[in-house]
């Protein structure tokens, strides 16, 4: 009791303090008594977190990425730069999101001193989530569309031919690329629009299991097929002959986009952390999990591939053309399609959850905007900027910037610019600005979790090793080496 009390007090002390410092403005007396939103249990913040990472990653990036870079090697590489750069950039999200209770625009000028203005890691962050939302919520929208399909049975074909011009179909017709596109909007708008607790929270708790138990039921299947095994060597069977500077880049940067870190999605979920919640121990569950998720996903998806002689292939061709056909040949592969359909679909929804999370947080708090109306108003930005991804294969076909289309050049600006250079920022921030003392008292719970050593550790790694490391993957991401 006297514990907590002493703490309240000397958080409201502080607050005064950054108040007095930072002219940030004051809204305490304005808004009292009014509890910021946040996730309400241990489970619902795993969930959440959990739900950010896991995404349409984890069903075309990694299982390929992995089969094609030498299996066992790769996971190895992607273990280390996890360990070396992701986890210790999403702890120091979590806990500047956690220590501030903000958006992540707000929450740097909180934590901030005068000088720097480290703010603009959270308007970088906020472009960044609309760029790759645009691209992200045109793929969710061709897995809706799938579900419906699959439902009807019009893709059940084996010819990887009729399944591929069904695909071109879809993708090359406009109207229902942007209706697709809209219906996924408003979806995920609806869900934000319940609130972080009754939303989000409740939500990726119920697809959590759900996204697992239909995970186990197609990994059942793929694994009793035929030529399973070689769908296994695929993915696991050690080639340390393949890994090359190259692939080291590559593991990096998979590492960044599944772990949803370098853009303020991790520090806009930390602001909704409990106080009590242990933030190294969740991360690390996190990004296990996230992993384990990845690697049912190839289980379930190359033994059926290998099986029916197909070659492994990466992205939309993997998803929308290779599966469907390779679920013709199934027995009760009608059936199968629409779970895996609604499996991507549900692994899809928290990751959109997240990236929409930002703006949104953003908007509602630095405007002082009902969350409702910053809800609207980000949903009305994505759907203009996402329509010229929705168009990119039909009406803006043509269009293009630096001979990229918008598709693939709000990819390549988000994934090779902004995300990178956020998490360097972060690294900075925490390593150079915000400093050890400060990291030590967010991440062992103000000296409750004994856990000094490692915060020293990762404090290390984010004043000198991560920063560095993220220099390299995005100095080559440009080809500036
Ligand atoms: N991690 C998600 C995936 O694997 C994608 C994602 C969600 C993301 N939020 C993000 C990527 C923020 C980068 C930044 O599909």
């Amino acid at each position: 009791m006297k514990k907590s009390a002493r703490i309240f007090s000397g958080e409201i002390l502080f607050r005064h303090f950054l108040i007095l410092q930072s002219k940030i403005p004051d809204m305490s007396h304005s808004t009292p008594c009014v509890k910021r939103d946040g996730f309400t249990s241990s489970f619902g913040v795993l969930a959440a977190t959990l739900g950010s990472a896991v995404g349409l990653g984890n069903i075309w990036k990694f299982p390929y990425m992995t089969g094609a870079n030498g299996g066992a090697g790769f996971l190895l590489v992607y273990l280390l730069a996890t360990l070396l750069i992701a986890l210790p950039v999403m702890m120091a999200e979590i806990a500047i999101g956690r220590e501030a209770k903000a958006n992540p625009i707000t929450a740097l000028q909180r934590l901030a001193p005068r000088g720097f203005p480290w703010w603009v890691i959270g308007a970088c962050g906020m472009v960044a989530a609309f760029l790759i939302m645009s691209f992200y919520s045109e793929v969710v929208a061709w897995v809706f569309a799938y579900i419906l399909k699959a439902v009807e049975g019009s893709i059940l074909s084996n010819d990887p031919q009729v399944t591929g011009s069904a695909f071109n179909q879809l993708i090359q017709d406009p109207l229902q690329s942007l209706l697709w596109q809209w219906l996924v909007l408003i979806f995920i708008g609806g869900i934000l629009l319940l609130g972080v607790a009754k939303g989000i929270e409740a939500v990726t708790k119920k697809l959590m299991p759900l996204l697992f138990l239909l995970l186990l039921i197609l990994c059942a299947v793929s694994l009793s097929l035929d030529k399973a095994s070689e769908g296994i060597r695929f993915l696991f069977q050690p080639d340390f002959s393949k890994i090359d500077a190259s692939v080291v880049l590559m593991a990096m940067g998979l590492a960044f986009f599944k772990l949803s870190i370098g853009m303020g999605t991790m520090m806009t979920y930390g602001s909704y952390f409990r106080d009590q919640q242990n933030i190294p121990t969740t991360t690390l569950r996190v990004m296990t999990a996230d992993l384990f998720v990845s690697m049912l996903a190839g289980i379930a998806i190359f033994p059926a591939v290998f099986t029916f002689g197909f070659e492994p292939a990466a992205g939309p061709s993997l998803v929308f053309i290779t599966i469907p056909a390779v679920f013709a040949q199934i027995p009760m592969g009608h059936l199968l399609m629409v779970l895996f359909f609604v499996l991507t679909a549900v692994a899809a929804t928290g990751a959109m959850l997240s990236l929409l999370e930002v703006p949104v947080a953003i908007i509602h708090e630095r405007f002082g905007i009902s969350r409702r109306k910053a809800t609207l108003i980000s949903l009305l930005v994505l759907a203009m900027a996402g329509s010229t991804c929705a168009l990119t294969n039909s009406s803006m076909a043509n269009v293009k910037l630096f001979g990229l289309t918008m598709f693939d050049l709000f990819d390549y600006l988000s994934s090779n610019i902004l995300l990178p250079l956020g998490g360097i920022l972060i690294c900075l921030f925490v390593g150079w600005s915000w400093g050890a003392q400060r990291l030590q008292q967010a991440l062992s719970n103000r000296g409750q979790l004994h856990n000094q050593r490692m915060i020293h550790v990762l404090f290390f790694l984010l004043r000198y090793i991560s920063p560095l490391l993220i220099l390299i993957v995005m100095l080559k991401g440009l080809g500036l080496f």
